[in-house]
C-alpha cells in the first residue's frame, strides 16, 4: 500500500489542494449507494455518489439532519460497506478486500473524532489515547511514548492521568483528536466534531485541525451544520436525500461563499 500514497518526505508544499492536478486521489467514490435494509422498510441513505478526494485535501460535509452525512463517513472510514458504487481508497478498491484486510487498512489510514468524543469513562486520557495502539498490537512502553507525544500535539500532555470526567468539552474532543492521531492516520474523519462545543473552544479545535492539515498534511473530512466551521476547509460538499447538491472550493480556495445549510432547510420546511 505505501508506494500508493506520496512519503511525507516527498509531499511538496501546496498552498491549495483544490484544482492541483498533480496531487493523487485518496478516495474515490463511483456511483456509491447505501441502502439500509431494516425491516419492511428499506432507507435509501446514499443514491450514487461521484466524488473525488485529492491527498491532503481538508473537505467539509454538510447538510440537513438525516441527508446521510453519517452514512458516508461510516463509508469513508470503512465502518459500513456500500450497498451499490464502489469506494477506493489509497488506490485500494475496499470491496476486493477481506475483513482483516480492511480492518488492517482502517487502523493504517483512517483517523476518527466523533460530536460526543467517544472517550471511554472510566480510563484516564493516555489511557484513551493508548486503545488504538492496543487494537494494533504496538508494545506497552511504545505505546505509553506514543500516547503522550500525541497528547503533546493538543497541548494536554499535563492532563494525561486526568479522567474524562474531569476534562472541558474542548479537552475531552482533543484527547479524541490524540487518540484518533496515535496510529499516524492519513485521513482524519470527523462527525460534527465541534457540535457540542461552544464557539471558543470550536475555534480551538479547527486551529488544531487547520495545523494538523498544514503541517501533517492530513487529508481531512469533516461533517458540520455550521458554514462558519466549513469555512476553514478548501472544499464543502452538501448532501441532500443522500445525493451531493453542491460541491465547490471554498472562499479561501477560489470559490463562492458557503451556504448557510441551516437557513436552506429552515426555508424548506
Ligand atoms: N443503521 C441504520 N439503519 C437504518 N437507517 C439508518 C441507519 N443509519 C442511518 N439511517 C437512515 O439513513 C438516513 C441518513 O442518516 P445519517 O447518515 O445518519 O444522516 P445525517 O448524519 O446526515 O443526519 C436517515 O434517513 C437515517 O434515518
Ligand atoms: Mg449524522
Amino acid at each position: 500500500m505505501a508506494d500508493v500514497v506520496t512519503p511525507k518526505s516527498q509531499r511538496p508544499e501546496i498552498v491549495s489542494t483544490v484544482n492541483d492536478p498533480t496531487i493523487k486521489v485518496m478516495v474515490e467514490l463511483r456511483n456509491l449507494h447505501k441502502i439500509y435494509e431494516s425491516g419492511a422498510n428499506a432507507v435509501h441513505a446514499l443514491r450514487g455518489l461521484n466524488v473525488d478526494i485529492p491527498e491532503g485535501q481538508y473537505i467539509a460535509i454538510m447538510g440537513a439532519s438525516g441527508s446521510g452525512k453519517s452514512t458516508l463517513l461510516n463509508v469513508l472510514g470503512a465502518l459500513d460497506v456500500p450497498s451499490k458504487g464502489s469506494f477506493k481508497i489509497a488506490g485500494r478498491l475496499t470491496s476486493q478486500l477481506s475483513r482483516d484486510e480492511l480492518a488492517a487498512l482502517r487502523n493504517e489510514y483512517i483517523g476518527f473524532i466523533f460530536q460526543n468524543f467517544n472517550l471511554l469513562a472510566r480510563s484516564t486520557a493516555v489511557e484513551n489515547v493508548e486503545l488504538p495502539m492496543i487494537y494494533a498490537g504496538v508494545p506497552t512502553r511504545k505505546r505509553r511514548e506514543a500516547a503522550l507525544a500525541a497528547l503533546e500535539k493538543v497541548h494536554l500532555a499535563d492532563r494525561g492521568n486526568h479522567l474524562p470526567s474531569e476534562l472541558s468539552g474542548g479537552q475531552q474532543q482533543r484527547v479524541a483528536i490524540a487518540r484518533s492521531l496515535v496510529n499516524n492516520p492519513r485521513v482524519l474523519l470527523a462527525d460534527e466534531p465541534t457540535g457540542n462545543l461552544d464557539s471558543h473552544t470550536s475555534a480551538e479545535i479547527l486551529k488544531i485541525m487547520a495545523k494538523l492539515h498544514e503541517e501533517e498534511r492530513l487529508t481531512i473530512i469533516l461533517v458540520t451544520h455550521d458554514p462558519g466551521v466549513a469555512t476553514a476547509a478548501e472544499r464543502t460538499i452538501i448532501l441532500k436525500d443522500g445525493r451531493i447538491i453542491y460541491d465547490n472550493p471554498t472562499p479561501r480556495c477560489g470559490g463562492p461563499e458557503v451556504p448557510d445549510v441551516r437557513a436552506l432547510s429552515m426555508q424548506e420546511i
